[in-house]
């Protein structure tokens, strides 16, 4: 048996756990699961660094507040690409997520006011005070996740 009787087999086997060939491509029109996926991405790009700053006793005000600014700015972009139509590979989302979409929006209302809650935290310009907002921002994102996301 040559090597390449070996190789065969092992990536089709790869591609059953993972996709050999990459990520499945989202081929609804206008691609809202790429788009609502990036989206969170952006989202975790300003959140994560507030945390870091937070966590790391290297909070600057200027630096926190444009970020905080910039979640502000895109807290609302991934929503409305939660398509009728959009259960389905490549996204993460739960079916629970389309039979429950009421508390999904329950859900997404909880992250907009701990949202608004430390973006005025922020403005205190106290660590403490802020840190407290963050964590309850980061638990409705994990509170979502834990229902609606894979
Ligand atoms: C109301 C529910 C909800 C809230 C709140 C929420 N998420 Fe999510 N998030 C989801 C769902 C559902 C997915 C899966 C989307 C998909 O794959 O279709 C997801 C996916 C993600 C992803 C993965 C994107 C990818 O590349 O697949 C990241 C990162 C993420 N969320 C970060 C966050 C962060 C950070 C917060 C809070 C600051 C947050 N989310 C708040 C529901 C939520």
């Amino acid at each position: 048996m040559t090597l390449r009787h070996y190789l065969l087999p092992a990536c089709a086997a790869l591609m059953l756990l993972s996709g050999c060939g990459g990520e499945v491509e989202d081929t609804l029109p206008g691609q809202p699961i790429k788009h609502r996926r990036e989206a969170f991405k952006e989202i975790l790009r300003t959140f994560e660094p507030m945390g870091v700053m937070l966590r790391e006793n290297t909070y600057s005000s200027d630096e926190f507040n444009q970020l905080a600014a910039a979640l502000m700015e895109i807290r609302d972009t991934p929503w409305a690409y939660f398509t009728d139509d959009s259960n389905q590979p490549p996204s993460k989302a739960k079916d629970a997520l389309w039979a429950n979409r009421a508390d999904f929006d329950a859900h997404r209302l909880a992250f907009m006011d701990s949202t608004d809650a430390l973006f005025e935290a922020a403005k205190t310009e106290n660590p403490e005070t802020i840190h407290t907002a963050y964590d309850k921002v980061g638990e409705t994102c994990k509170s979502c996740h834990k229902l609606y996301r894979r």
